[in-house]
């Protein structure tokens, strides 16, 4: 039997980092409504040169040299962004060729803050079929571009980044259970519904999203692809070390762990630094859970995804 396991992880955050005081100096916010509201404290903002393409360089540089392999052994790329440099190419094929890679399969998949789950559920098929040895795949944003600055009830919320894995086949797993899902009705509540068309934006360029809706939306999700991925793999809650939920709001986040009673010891909470950095979310908690040393190899981590679409999802791993 074939599996596939997490060998790596990078991440990357542009330098720039964007405290809640920045917003409260020019719109009617407050810092404590930030707080208070989502839990978040600042997040980093991508400078004007960089396209999610350079940040899911670095990342993957760094989930590359922790795997101690070379762009080359690399058998499949999957990109999870719904802020790609351009219509197309896809970003993961920018990101083959700034990698100086070349041949191996390479593709984007748009589940907007479900995206990397998407990835990883996916690259886990191909290894499990045993055409692939070895994927990276990222999860990489820079939604600073699609923000309306002057929309004090979406700004606020978002920030840039990257994180990548490295996955690479094994004869235990790994990952041992993964759920997808999407229901297209939920469409007009997180969207950015514009497109380009004849040479000009139709549409609207800018995030829209009925928070409220999105929130009760994703604390129940969350929780029932979390119970349907665990009872896949034959474990309960109390088999889990870590949670990692698709970092939107701290709110989300613990309410979700209450509702799987879960300890809050072992929910991975990000998004204080971090803001929401949609399809980068989850690999940029999980890199930073292993690289400190929190997350160890033989931990059995839930990772979770929601966001518009509405698309969800959970992959269940042992690191
Ligand atoms: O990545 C996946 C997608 N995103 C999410 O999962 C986000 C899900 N939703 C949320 O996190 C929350 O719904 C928000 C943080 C977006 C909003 O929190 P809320 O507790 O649901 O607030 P609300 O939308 O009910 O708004 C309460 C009030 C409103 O004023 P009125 O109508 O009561 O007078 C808003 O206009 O807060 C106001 N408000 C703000 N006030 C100060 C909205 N944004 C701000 C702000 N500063 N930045």
């Amino acid at each position: 039997m074939i599996y596939s396991r997490i060998v790596a992880t990078g991440a990357y955050l542009p330098a720039r980092v964007v405290r809640n005081d920045e917003f409260a100096q020019r719109l009617d916010t407050t810092d404590s409504w930030i707080r208070e509201r989502t839990g978040i404290v600042e997040r980093r903002i991508a400078d004007a040169s960089q396209g999610s393409s350079d940040l899911a360089l670095e990342a993957s540089r760094a989930a590359l040299a922790a795997a101690q392999l070379a762009p080359g052994d690399i058998d499949l790329i999957i990109v999870a962004t719904s802020t790609p440099d351009f219509v197309f190419p896809s970003t993961a094929c920018l990101l083959q060729a700034k990698l100086g890679a070349k041949g191996c399969p390479a593709f984007d998949v748009q589940a907007v803050c479900s995206g990397f789950i998407y990835g990883l559920a996916t690259a886990d098929s191909f290894i499990r079929g045993g055409t692939v040895r070895r994927a990276l795949v990222v999860g990489t944003e820079v939604f600073s571009r699609i923000m309306d600055w002057n929309d004090r009830a979406t700004c606020v919320l978002f920030g840039d980044g990257a994180g990548a894995v490295v996955l690479a086949a094994d004869s235990a797993p790994g990952i041992h259970a993964s759920a997808l899902h999407a229901d297209g009705s939920y469409a007009s509540a997180l969207s950015v519904p514009g497109n380009v068309s004849g040479g000009r934006i139709v549409g609207s360029p800018y995030l829209q999203m009925q928070g409220n809706q999105v929130f009760k939306m994703a604390v129940k999700v969350l929780d029932e692809v979390a119970r349907e991925t665990l009872s896949a793999a034959g474990m309960k809650v109390g088999d889990i070390d870590w949670l990692i939920p698709h970092q939107a709001n701290v709110r989300i986040l613990e309410a979700t762990a209450r509702k799987l009673g879960l300890p809050l010891e072992r929910l991975v909470v990000t998004v204080d630094h971090h803001g929401n950095t949609s399809a980068a979310s989850v690999p940029l908690a999980l890199d930073e859970c292993v690289r400190s040393g929190r997350i160890r190899t033989g931990h059995r981590v839930l990772m979770e995804g929601v966001g518009g679409g509405f698309t969800w999802g959970a992959v269940l791993a042992t690191m």
